[in-house]
């Protein structure tokens, strides 16, 4: 029997090239993604699945296909799948680590100082024409150089976000489940605390946690008190760490002063009261959206697909 895939969503020519003619490929060309009966029928008989984080492969899809070997997500998350359900199977799950980190991180730091300096806010004013003389207080923001930067998640892009901090002089405080190595802590010049320390101390919040059940909400009215009126907070990591209606508040009610946000609670629907807030910059889910690592998400993703399908361990397996 030949051996047979289901791509899910979209994917550059360059990484479909790579999977071999012998392998029977069904490829679901779209940015829609399949509903759960298509994916199931689509996939049924199927060895592997490469698909993007709109699919939900949940304990059912699983169930359905008993032939399945790997579901391989062209992204570092993988919230979209019940990553217990696939063990008990002996389905291997996929993601695409480290290709994106960098990338993601510049991203996050993008919101940051687009949220400090009021990018949005002074590109509306200047293409609106609305500059029609000089003001000595036009659209004055917060200073980046030389302040706290807490990071909530200290993983591969928490770090490589506070890499970056070094060039402005910031102090980092972070907190994470586990603590890193001294010696990681003195590369990236970053002090673990308590998360209470790190939200109460600093004047940007990036928050950079995988989404479970812990982390739901993580940033909520009690935790948004917390933060120094002036403090901005960013979100690249996943929408549903933050509550989206106590963060309308805090922003509103000016609790907190403002926000950079990529990802949403219930994506793509954004909270209405976040598009009239001009303390808030939104953007539509493309932190790793760079031309060139898009390209090495899905490569790594059809390679991770190919390899379980040749019986050899995959690349980079969610642990
Ligand atoms: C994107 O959100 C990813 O998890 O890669």
């Amino acid at each position: 029997m030949p051996k047979s895939i289901l791509v899910s969503n979209v994917l550059p020519h360059e990484a479909l090239a790579l999977i071999p003619r012998d392998i029977d490929v069904d490829y679901h060309d779209s940015d829609v993604a399949l509903t759960r009966s298509e994916l199931i029928r689509r996939l049924r008989g199927r060895d592997g699945l490469i698909c993007h984080i709109i699919s939900t492969v949940d304990d059912e899809v699983l169930a359905a296909v008993p032939t399945l070997k790997v579901v391989s997500n062209v992204a570092v998350g993988f919230n979209n799948i019940d990553v217990a359900a696939a063990r008990r199977r002996s389905v291997v799950v996929t993601n695409t680590p480290d290709v994106l980190t960098e990338t993601t991180a510049d991203f996050a730091w993008a919101l940051l100082m687009a949220a400090a300096r009021r990018v949005v806010e002074a590109d509306a004013f200047a293409r609106g024409g609305h500059w029609q003389r000089w003001q000595w207080d036009l659209l004055w923001g917060q200073d980046v150089y030389g302040k706290t930067l807490g990071i909530l998640g200290f993983g591969r892009i928490g770090r490589a976000v506070a890499r970056r901090a070094r060039g402005f002089n910031m102090r980092v405080l972070y907190h994470d489940t586990v603590r890193c190595d001294e010696a990681t802590e003195r590369e990236v010049r970053a002090a673990y605390t308590d998360p209470e320390t790190v939200l109460r101390e600093s004047d940007f919040v990036s928050l950079h946690t995988v989404l479970t059940p812990e982390t739901r909400h993580l940033i909520n009215e009690r935790t948004l008190r917390l933060m120094k009126k002036t403090a901005i907070l960013v979100n690249a990591a996943r929408g549903p760490i933050v509550d989206e209606a106590a963060l309308v508040r805090a922003l509103s009610e000016g609790w907190i002063a403002g926000a950079g946000l990529d990802v949403f609670e219930d994506e793509p629907k954004i909270h209405p009261g976040l598009p009239p807030l001009p303390n808030v910059v939104l953007a539509p889910h493309i932190a790793s959206a760079s031309v060139d690592t898009r390209l090495a998400m899905a490569t790594l993703a059809v390679r991770n697909c190919l390899a379980v399908l040749d019986g050899a361990p995959a690349i980079t397996p969610v642990s």
